[in-house]
């Protein structure tokens, strides 16, 4: 059993601080770095892809709609150039990797482990969900055998010292099916969610906002849809019930309680990413607010986690 090696529960979400560049301009005392458990890259594939037309990126009234489309210059690119200079982080970095084929995926996570950087990843996080891209993507997550044999297939390549990580779509009608899948490939720690499915419309010009059209939904709007699915496969799931495999919830962050819902809920760490767009001091406002929370009771986050499936055993 392999456990997330953390000092503090809470993670960046991919794709919302860059692959390396950003990060880097943090010092290691700064406090977001201070406050932070691991440093999630955004997602890298085998070749660069340049991304969807703009606008890629819209506000709404409850969330943030995004179709950037994987953006990235590829792996080869990711370890020559950006991974090094993550090498003197006091922080745990996990890569998160997308793939058009089941094929690439391995490929991406083997390119990665066999490289001379490899030392500096401590985790590979595989995105099976994104919303935004034709080939691959939301399709994968959805269908529970391709997930399977996806995480088969990174597990096969990569370094056994590697943290594998499966990221779960929301699109589903029954998370607890692709997360089974995933942990039948072999995967270390589940990770949910990613964005959901959206459209905005411009009344002014008759015309959807998005270049790629359609786009991913994020931001407080989908706390609650998040924090359902974290539950669900904590309750259902043998594996994440025992905490054998460690679930990481994400989706709609943007204040200390809602981190502390998701760890009640069986997270045992959270992924922080639109509301480090809004507030960049978000994360050490979550961790001194879910450190004032334990310390008035004398609990432990370890303590929390699955607290809310004991309704009634746990008076606070
Ligand atoms: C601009 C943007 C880019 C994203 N890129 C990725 C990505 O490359 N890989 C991935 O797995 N998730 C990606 N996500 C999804 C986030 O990691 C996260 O799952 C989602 O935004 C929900 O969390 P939040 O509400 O805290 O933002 C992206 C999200 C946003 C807003």
């Amino acid at each position: 059993m392999k456990h997330l090696p953390l000092k503090s529960p809470l993670m960046t979400a991919s794709g919302t601080s860059g692959h390396s560049n950003e990060m880097e301009r943090l010092q290691n005392s700064s406090e977001t770095i201070l406050s932070l458990g691991a440093f999630v890259t955004k997602g890298i594939t085998l070749e660069p892809r340049e991304g969807h037309p703009g606008f890629r990126i819209v506000e709404t009234r409850a969330g943030l709609l995004n179709s950037i489309g994987l953006q990235n210059e590829g792996v080869k690119h990711f370890v020559q150039e950006e991974l090094p200079l993550l090498r003197n982080f006091d922080l745990p970095v996990i890569v998160n990797i997308s793939g058009s084929t089941i094929k690439e995926f391995g490929e991406v996570a083997a390119y990665l482990s066999n490289s001379d950087s490899s030392e500096i990843i401590s985790g590979i996080e595989i995105n099976v969900s994104c919303p935004n891209v034709r080939q691959g993507g939301v399709a994968f997550g959805t269908d529970p055998g391709l997930v399977r044999r996806i995480v088969e297939s990174v597990k096969e390549r990569v370094d056994g010292r590697f943290l594998v990580i499966t990221k779960l779509t929301p699109n589903v009608t029954d998370i607890t099916l692709p997360a089974r899948a995933a942990i039948e490939g072999g995967t270390d720690v589940l990770s949910m969610i990613n964005t959901l499915r959206g459209l905005a419309i411009n009344v002014d010009t008759c015309e959807p906002y998005l270049g790629n059209i359609t786009g991913g939904l994020s931001g407080p709007a989908i706390k609650t849809v998040g924090l359902y699915m974290v539950y669900e496969c904590f309750r259902k799931i043998p594996e994440c019930n025992r905490r054998e495999i460690p679930i990481i919830g994400i989706g709609g962050i943007s204040n200390w309680s809602d981190a502390l819902e998701y760890i009640m809920a069986g997270a045992t760490a959270v992924g922080v990413g639109t509301a480090w767009f809004v507030n960049p001091d978000i994360f050490q406002m979550l961790y001194s607010g879910i450190e004032t929370y334990i310390e008035k009771d004398g609990i432990t986050v370890s303590e929390l986690i699955g607290k809310a499936h004991e309704r009634g055993k746990f008076s606070k």
